[in-house]
């Protein structure tokens, strides 16, 4: 199934609820929550406290994109928040196999992001234990980016071997994503689609229905 994420980095945050259930009325399978830690990336965002604030908001899916340094430290924590799926960076853990287990543990699904310069290879050893794959498609860090182009031919790749290993993960993909663009990832491979600024800025309702109209043809 295809799947639309929108990423609350976009949102007004003064109103951050309401645009929540704006997202949800609309028909949004999941709420993209990008969790940035000024190491990994340069940028601080929101944690635990929000999510937990916002859970309350919808019942939808919460799709928590960490771009922290060792995850491990903080699955727990973030369980306990309110996520249900979580993506930690392939490029952020000494110990990604053992950071996987402990999203599992918790009964969470499990999402690895890779950056755009990180080749697939990379993660094809623990293919099999999660749920999803995050293939970024702009640097990670900051809303409104362009698409970088070649990051399209890394979704087919995935895609393929998957195929070929018999194997059911879903493909994310992240960054720069718009309504000119979006059915090209589609026929990519991918099938969870992050949007934000695409989604928040304008009439929220009506980009959502515009992304999902793509989404279901
Ligand atoms: C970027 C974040 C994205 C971001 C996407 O590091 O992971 O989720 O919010 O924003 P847009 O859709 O505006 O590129
Ligand atoms: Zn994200």
């Amino acid at each position: 199934m295809n799947c639309l994420s929108p990423s609350i980095l976009s949102a007004d945050f003064k109103i951050l609820g309401e645009q929540i259930q704006q997202l949800d009325e609309a028909g949004a399978q999941y709420v993209h929550i990008d969790v940035m830690d000024g190491e990994f990336v340069p940028c601080i965002t929101y944690g635990m406290p929000l999510i937990k604030s916002i859970r309350d908001c919808t019942e939808r899916m919460f799709d928590v994109h960490l771009m922290i340094e060792e995850p491990i430290r903080y699955i727990n924590d973030f369980a306990k928040a309110g996520a249900d799926i979580i993506t930690v960076h392939a490029e952020a853990c000494k110990h990604l196999d053992r950071t996987i287990e402990a999203i599992k543990e918790k009964g969470l699904l499990a999402g690895v992001a890779i950056n755009p310069a990180t080749p697939v290879s990379a993660i094809i050893p623990i293919l099999g234990k999660i749920d999803m794959v995050l293939i970024m498609t702009v640097n990670p860090g900051f809303g409104g980016q362009k698409l970088i182009p070649y990051t399209l031919d890394k979704v087919r790749e995935l895609k393929k071997l998957l195929k070929e290993k018999g194997l059911k993960a879903d493909i994310e993909v992240d960054g720069g994503v718009t309504l000119e663009n979006v059915e090209m990832l589609l026929d990519a491979g991918a099938n969870v689609i992050v949007a934000g600024s695409a989604v928040f800025h304008g009439e929220i309702e009506e980009n959502v229905h515009r992304f999902l109209d793509i989404l279901n043809s």
